[in-house]
């Protein structure tokens, strides 16, 4: 393959995958009775770019079409060899899936994966549910008659300190129970296959530790966001983003409050720099590590990911936090819609609203 390659299954109404970011997804499709018939098929996704450089990009999957379950390996086997023989294997800048089916078209692109499949492809089929982010955290029924629980995962840390004990309470949780982890997509773990008798054990070791399980406990803003790993241990970040985050992240809801939106929440990622490790160009607000302690900020993404976000300034320094975002908080508190999230609002409004709102705000 000239470049990696992300695969994603899902199934309908569930985006807790970002299924707009990968190569290629396939959707589970059911009959009624739940037994498995196909999968809609996704692919074109992909997030890293290099700033100053127009021809790198972030772009959101298109739809390619339904797949019968008997056909999706020789489907799958048709698009990786359509990607394996015209992926640009001249500059690894432009080397991924979505950069060929940009510059195809999806058209192209489908004649193409036909001809490796050997007959046409099926219109994706409808989707009633619409996709929504989840991120299983708390205590969940697996439908067996057992039950799994997802822990909040700081950033993706697991780490002991001082009174805060989670690698210690992750392996006393394991090497008792015998229990299979699943790490996710959105940084956090799930505890799976647990017998109800062991649930109270379970919290009493959690408590133990130090470790928030009730995740109503948790804020909002925190439990949506997400950092890449960037300093010290990237060697591509320019910025800071896992360690400098949680402090973003209350300065953020010192502000909300300030402007008298102490409730509001939404999608926050931070990248160190523009490879996009965190997914910030899915993310309603969007930092990305720019210049040294400077950040490009991304707004105009939505809940649940399923809308890319367009970048809105390219470098705000880390002390303008506040006088960047107020403003634009301001704005929103006045003309949103009932119910609309910040980054339907930003949507909605448009860059050049924001900007002279932001230009002629005194504060
Ligand atoms: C710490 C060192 C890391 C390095 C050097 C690194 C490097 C990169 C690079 C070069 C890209 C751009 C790929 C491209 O455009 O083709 C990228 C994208 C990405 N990485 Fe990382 N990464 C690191 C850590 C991580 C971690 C820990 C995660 C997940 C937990 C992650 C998830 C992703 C995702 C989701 C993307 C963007 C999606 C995409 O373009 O497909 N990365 N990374
Ligand atoms: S996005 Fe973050 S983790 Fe990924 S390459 Fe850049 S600094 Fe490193």
């Amino acid at each position: 393959m000239p470049r990696k390659f992300k695969i994603s299954v899902t199934v309908p109404g569930d985006n807790s995958i970002d299924l707009y970011t990968q190569d290629l997804t396939l959707v589970v499709m059911t009959n009624l009775k739940g037994e498995l018939k196909g999968f809609n098929v996704f692919a074109g996704g992909g997030l890293g770019r290099t700033h100053g450089k127009e021809e790198t990009f972030a772009r959101a999957a298109d739809p390619i079409c339904y797949v019968d379950k008997a056909d999706v390996y020789e489907l799958v086997k048709a698009i990786v060899a359509t990607q394996r023989d015209y992926g640009d294997r001249t500059d690894r800048r432009h080397a991924r899936l979505k950069y060929l089916i940009n510059d195809w078209g999806v058209d192209k692109f489908r004649t193409k994966v036909e001809e490796y499949f050997g007959k046409s492809l099926e219109p994706s089929k409808y989707l009633a549910k619409k996709f929504k982010y989840q991120d299983f955290l708390g205590w969940n029924e697996q439908g067996d008659g057992k039950l799994f629980l997802g822990l909040s995962i700081d950033n993706g840390r697991v780490k002991d300190e001082g009174d805060f004990q989670l690698k210690t309470a992750l392996r006393e949780i394991v090497e008792k129970f015998n229990l299979p982890m699943r790490v996710t997509p959105h940084q956090n773990v799930l505890l799976c296959e647990i017998l109800p008798g062991n649930k109270e054990e379970i919290i009493a070791i959690l408590k133990r530790c130090g470790i928030v399980s009730d995740p109503s406990k948790i804020d909002t803003l925190e439990r949506l966001s997400m950092a890449c790993p960037a300093l010290p241990t990237c060697g591509l970040a320019i910025t800071e983003s896992e360690r400098i985050i949680p402090s973003f992240l209350q300065r953020i809801r010192a502000l909300l409050k300030k402007v008298g939106l102490p409730k509001t929440s939404f999608v926050t990622r931070m990248t160190g720099c523009p490879n996009g490790c965190a997914r910030p160009y899915m993310a309603e607000l969007g930092l990305v590590g720019s210049a040294p302690e400077s950040y490009q900020v991304w707004l105009g993404g939505c809940p649940n990911q399923t809308r890319l976000a367009r970048p809105y300034t390219e470098k705000m320094h880390a002390d303008d936090l506040e006088t960047f975002l107020e403003p634009i908080f301001v704005l929103y508190k006045q003309q949103r819609k009932k119910e609309e999230s910040f980054g339907n609002f930003c949507d909605r409004i448009g860059f050049d609203a924001l900007r002279e709102f932001s230009e002629s705000y005194q504060g």
